[in-house]
């Protein structure tokens, strides 16, 4: 009872500052935010919808942004100079883009660009990485992808250069190139705690795709199993999931996509239908609340505990002192290259 009040007094008193600052704020949320945090912010969507956001935004003066740490990142490299990004949370972080730091990456790219050859690479990285690696991708003029456009972002690639190196999911960039028909023998996981990668230099030679051997805990929890012992307890549902499960999950499924992707088939299915989702299950809650005509089902509880720092009290702090604290700043020279990648991502 007396949490619930403080609840209620903490989002009366985000409402009264959102309203204060009016036009001058914008807060975007991502859809594994908590019911709450959604309902206060001014955007919602995947990470693709929130980047083209920020990067369009001219109006707001606070971006404010309710998701993980790479996000921000990527809007306060968006920001335009009479911008500032702030998110509640500085340690809300990502497991995958951790995965994959500069130093690993940059001896990455090295080892398989000295037998190959650095001009016959794309780098493409995924939005979930720091800033540094977008970095490194946009000094080789490769691309940002997201969940929602990284078969674009693969075409795109493949007409720059014949072969593409893949940061840091191995589990998106199998999905995607499987849905683009790359032969499985082409695609080479590179693993970065083996030497090459763990391959010999002739499967370097011969692969069309590097993968980079990282992955989302909260996604590669799904198992076929999953799948199978929902099948058969709800024979005539359609199963959803996110492209950062494994290959095995996704082909047993009746359809994979983004965030925004899972939150439009959940609206599209007809009334009385039973949808199970593979994702984080925030955004699985919050679908079953909004479709109450429809049976919503996570295929197992799974929750991003970095997704979940950002509470009412944290929001609330960071607007209390909107343009002061937990800025994301970037340096300035991995400013301009991670801008590079991110545009190639924009423009695709
Ligand atoms: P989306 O780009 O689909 O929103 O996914 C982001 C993410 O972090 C999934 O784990
Ligand atoms: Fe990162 Fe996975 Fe959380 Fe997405 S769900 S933010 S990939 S840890």
């Amino acid at each position: 009872m007396k949490d619930n009040q403080t609840d209620k007094d903490l989002i009366e008193k985000i409402k009264a500052i959102k309203q204060t600052l009016g036009k001058k704020l914008i807060i975007l949320t991502h859809h594994y935010q908590r019911k709450e945090i959604v309902d206060l912010g001014d955007y919602k969507g995947d990470s693709f919808d929130l980047s083209q956001k920020a990067a369009r935004d001219e109006e707001a003066r606070f971006i404010v942004f309710c998701g993980v740490h790479f996000m921000a990142e990527s809007a306060a490299i968006l920001a335009k100079p009479h911008q500032t990004v702030q998110i509640p949370d500085m340690n809300a972080g990502c497991w995958m883009s951790d995965m994959a730091d500069a130093y690993l990456v940059e001896r990455a790219w090295n080892e398989v660009a000295a037998i190959v050859g650095e001009n016959r690479i794309t780098p493409l990285v995924y939005m979930n990485s720091d800033a540094a690696i977008k970095a490194h991708c946009g000094r080789y003029n490769g691309a940002v992808c997201t969940s929602s456009n990284a078969a674009k972002a693969f075409s795109w690639a493949f007409q720059q250069r014949e072969k593409i190196f893949f940061f840091p999911d191995e589990h998106l960039g199998r999905n995607t190139g499987n849905a683009l028909s790359i032969p499985a023998d082409r695609m080479l996981v590179y693993d970065p705690e083996k030497p090459l990668g763990g391959n010999s230099k002739d499967d370097i030679r011969k692969a069309r795709v590097f993968l980079f051997k990282g992955y989302c805990l909260v996604h590669t929890r799904f198992s076929v199993d999953n799948i199978s012992d929902m099948r058969k307890k709800y024979p005539d549902a359609k199963i959803v999931v996110h492209p950062e499960c494994t290959a095995e999950v996704v082909k047993a499924s009746d359809a994979v996509g983004s965030t925004s992707f899972i939150v439009k088939y959940a609206a599209d299915a007809p009334a009385g239908s039973t949808v199970i989702i593979g994702t984080e299950i925030n955004l699985v809650k919050r679908l079953a609340l909004e479709y109450p005509d429809k049976k919503i089902l996570a295929l197992k509880d799974s929750l991003c505990p970095n997704m979940f720092k950002i509470n009412l009290k944290n929001l609330h702090s960071c607007l209390e002192n909107i343009g002061k604290t937990n800025i994301v700043n970037i340096d300035k020279d991995v400013k301009k290259d991670a801008l590079i990648a991110l545009e190639n991502m924009l423009n695709l």
